[in-house]
């Protein structure tokens, strides 16, 4: 087995040490993978795409410091995290999880050519969809989207009760607020410079308990809306603080049937739920019916539109295009309207009555 003396590897490039380890120049640059689904933003190059090794000593340095036992790289590319801390002969086991097979395969040729023992660790798999094993560090240098929502909700059942690591290298300048904005009990514990050029100076480490997620009032939301059997009562939810919202907003954009109510100096509109996304600039929601930025500081609560509401919220879903274009906003406040993508609005008879709502929340 091929061991490494970490001294001969601080201040070598990555190219340098790539080369010890002998991956193949091509694997460095491999292309994304073509779906939306999973990386296709614009980071092809090894540089912007895979740690910086001198990070990666960092990191190893400080889980053999905290006696951590095992630890993995979620969304690994072509494994430098796992080569790297098994040719140290790390006294934890590491796992490397990655979708693309190319970059998979590439990895565990390399580790198998410097007879590097823990092979097991190697996995190809979809973050989306498959599980992840336990660990008490997880690492995790992606974009905020699907795959980030959906690895944090598994490390969070899998973690409840206890405690784990998360460390966290920015990706495109939303990865750390999405992580501290939307879980509780995610606590910053260290923060060590970065090598690489990120979108940060640090790389973040977080220490992650959700126990206690969610808070009583978003428990008492959900249980009310899984035991309702009437989806069509139109119904209203507040939330206090930023927190809530977005506890609430992973569990409800899911359903389906939400729209938030928005509040700006023309009045009061809905914007779907549906395909909405955290935003990139602090504390907005990107809704994409209507395509708008919208701060949070002007959503005032979820709401469930009335049944004579839901023709329309179908329309806007579809793109439906009507004499005066595609529906825009969905205006329940002075008056219930419709605007359109040219601009016009038309005034519905279909009434907006708070009266009918059921209200949770504070
Ligand atoms: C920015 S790279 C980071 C690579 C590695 N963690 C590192 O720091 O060197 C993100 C990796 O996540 C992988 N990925 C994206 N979506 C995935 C998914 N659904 N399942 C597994 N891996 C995924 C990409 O293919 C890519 O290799």
């Amino acid at each position: 087995m091929k061991v490494v003396d970490k001294k001969n590897l601080y201040h070598k490039s990555n190219l340098e040490i790539d080369q010890i380890f002998g991956f193949k120049d091509y694997a460095l640059d491999l292309p994304d993978y073509p779906s939306d689904i999973f990386y296709t933003d614009g980071l092809t190059s090894a540089e912007a795409l895979y740690s910086d090794y001198q990070d990666l000593l960092q990191i190893h340095t400080f889980l053999e410091e905290k006696k951590i036992k095992s630890f993995c790289d979620l969304g690994a590319g072509i494994g430098r995290a796992k080569i790297l801390f098994d040719s140290l002969k790390s006294s934890f086991q590491s796992y490397s999880l990655e979708f693309v097979q190319q970059r998979h395969e590439e990895g565990k040729r390399v580790h198998k050519e410097n007879q590097l023992s823990h092979e097991e660790g190697f996995i190809q798999c979809n973050l989306l969809t498959d599980p992840i094993p336990k660990c008490e560090c997880y690492f995790i240098y992606l974009p905020v989207g699907e795959v980030l929502i959906k690895t944090m909700e598994k490390i969070k059942n899998l973690t409840l009760e206890e405690k784990c690591l998360i460390i966290a290298i920015e990706s495109h300048g939303d990865l750390l607020s999405y992580l501290e904005k939307t879980h509780r009990h995610l606590s910053l514990r260290d923060r060590i410079p970065l090598s690489a050029k990120r979108h940060t100076e640090f790389i973040h480490i977080y220490e992650y308990q959700p126990k206690d997620n969610p808070s009583p009032l978003e428990s008492d939301i959900f249980n009310h809306l899984d035991n309702r059997t009437n989806k069509d009562q139109p119904l209203r939810i507040n939330f206090s603080e930023e927190l809530s919202f977005w506890e609430l907003w992973k569990k409800l954009r899911k359903r389906d049937e939400f729209q938030v109510l928005v509040e700006d100096q023309n009045g009061q509109w809905l914007a779907d739920l549906k395909d909405s996304q955290f935003g990139i600039q602090p504390s907005t929601l990107e809704t994409q019916y209507p395509q708008r930025i919208i701060p949070l500081s002007e959503i005032k609560a979820f709401v469930r539109a009335p049944l004579s509401w839901q023709e329309l919220i179908r329309k806007r879903r579809n793109k439906e295009d009507g004499p005066l274009g595609e529906i825009r906003k969905l205006i329940v406040f002075p008056s219930p309207q419709v605007e359109f993508s040219r601009g016009q609005k038309r005034e519905l008879e279909t009434a907006w009555d708070w009266e009918l709502f059921t209200t949770l929340g504070v």
